[in-house]
């Protein structure tokens, strides 16, 4: 196949991605990840994320080239997460792509780690349909993004007001006794449970909120009226049913998800809906999204789970997209900007 032969790399949280593309091919997705540091912190500790990176980085990049089969003076071009994440992550990854590029002779070219959430799908069904209306769920972004030309980024239509999606998955599977990560637990546990036996809040979605955050989430609320119902049911002696909570708490949050995704689309005018971040993954949110935007004409495309979680496949793509399109790249220069929107 052709295309520029890019290769991307991604440090904004706790993975140190490593792909490698050529057009819309993927030929080489290494990750390295340091989760296990952090879990006696109970959460990522920003120096020990940087100190990961910078260990794994040269590891990470020889096993890429070795997989994808390319010798690292081949490709076209290097692409890099420039924001938004963690300053100290995010400094390691653009050094290394600025060593890369100097001593390449190469261009850079530094992206959006949002707008590379989208590009990802390239990957997998090809061409990137524009307009496209994305929505990111993951642990740490609930976004609602207008896609106009990925390549210039992406604009933000709402984003959650307090806890992200995957957040909301992982405290409600704490709380249930289900262990971490909560996501996938709750929507394996959820299968066998009843999703209408109990009827939780939708966050943001009343008429007065409407006004304001038409399309911004809100899951501390449902989180919360979780927690209060399994305490209710506790203190009077009765039976929780784990698998009808977990049913019951994943359509409130699928519910809101694609209500107000369906609702962006339909409003701005846009036929299709792009789903990345780790919850996409939910097999709910998958099967309820198709329908209904099935049912509105808008077509749906979710990436396979490994495309959805951070990867350096992802920074790649994108990169591939900016020379395809004949962006200027970045100068060397380039900052680190852990603020980027
Ligand atoms: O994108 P990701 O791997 O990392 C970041 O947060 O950046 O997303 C992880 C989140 C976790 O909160 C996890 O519980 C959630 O994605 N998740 C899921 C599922 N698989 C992962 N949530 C719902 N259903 C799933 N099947
Ligand atoms: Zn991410």
């Amino acid at each position: 196949t052709d295309g520029p032969l890019v290769l991307g790399i991604e440090t904004s949280c706790d993975e140190t991605g490593i792909g490698i593309v050529r057009g819309h091919t993927l030929l080489a997705d290494a990750v390295a990840t340091s989760v296990e540091e952090h879990v006696r912190f109970g959460g990522v500790v920003p120096e020990v994320a940087s100190r990961a990176h910078l260990e794994a980085m040269v590891p990470t990049i020889e096993r890429a080239c070795e997989t994808a089969g390319i010798k690292l003076a081949d490709v076209d071009a290097i692409s890099v997460t420039s924001g938004p994440g963690l300053a100290g992550a995010l400094l390691v990854g653009v050094a290394a792509a600025k060593s890369l590029a100097w001593s390449l002779g190469k261009p850079i070219y530094g992206v959006n780690h949002l707008a590379a959430h989208v590009a990802v799908d390239q990957l997998q069904h090809g061409a990137l349909p524009e307009p496209a209306l994305a929505m990111l769920v993951s642990g740490g972004h609930s976004s609602l993004l207008k896609v106009t030309d990925i390549t210039l980024g992406v604009d933000p239509m709402g984003a959650t007001i307090d806890d992200a999606a995957g957040e909301a998955f992982d405290k409600v599977a704490r709380l249930l006794g289900l262990g971490f990560p909560g996501g996938p637990v709750i929507d394996r546990t959820a299968q066998s449970g009843n999703s209408v036996a109990i009827q939780f809040p939708r966050g943001l979605t009343a008429k007065r909120d409407l006004e304001r955050h038409r399309y911004d989430f809100s899951f501390s609320g449902l989180k919360t009226a979780v927690a209060r119902w399994v305490e209710a049911k506790q203190r009077a002696g009765e039976h929780v049913d784990v698998a009808d909570v977990a049913a019951s708490f994943q359509e409130a949050v699928c519910d809101v998800l694609v209500r107000k995704a369906l609702d962006a689309a339909v409003t701005e005018g846009i036929e299709h809906i792009v789903i990345g971040g780790g919850v996409a993954s939910n097999t709910r949110l998958r099967a309820m999204a198709t329908e209904r935007a099935a049912a509105k004409g808008i077509t749906v495309r979710v990436p396979r789970p490994g495309l959805c979680t951070d990867n350096g496949a992802m920074v790649a793509a994108l990169g591939a997209e900016m020379v395809a399109r004949g962006r200027t790249p970045s100068l060397l220069d380039l900052p680190a900007d852990s603020s980027q929107p």
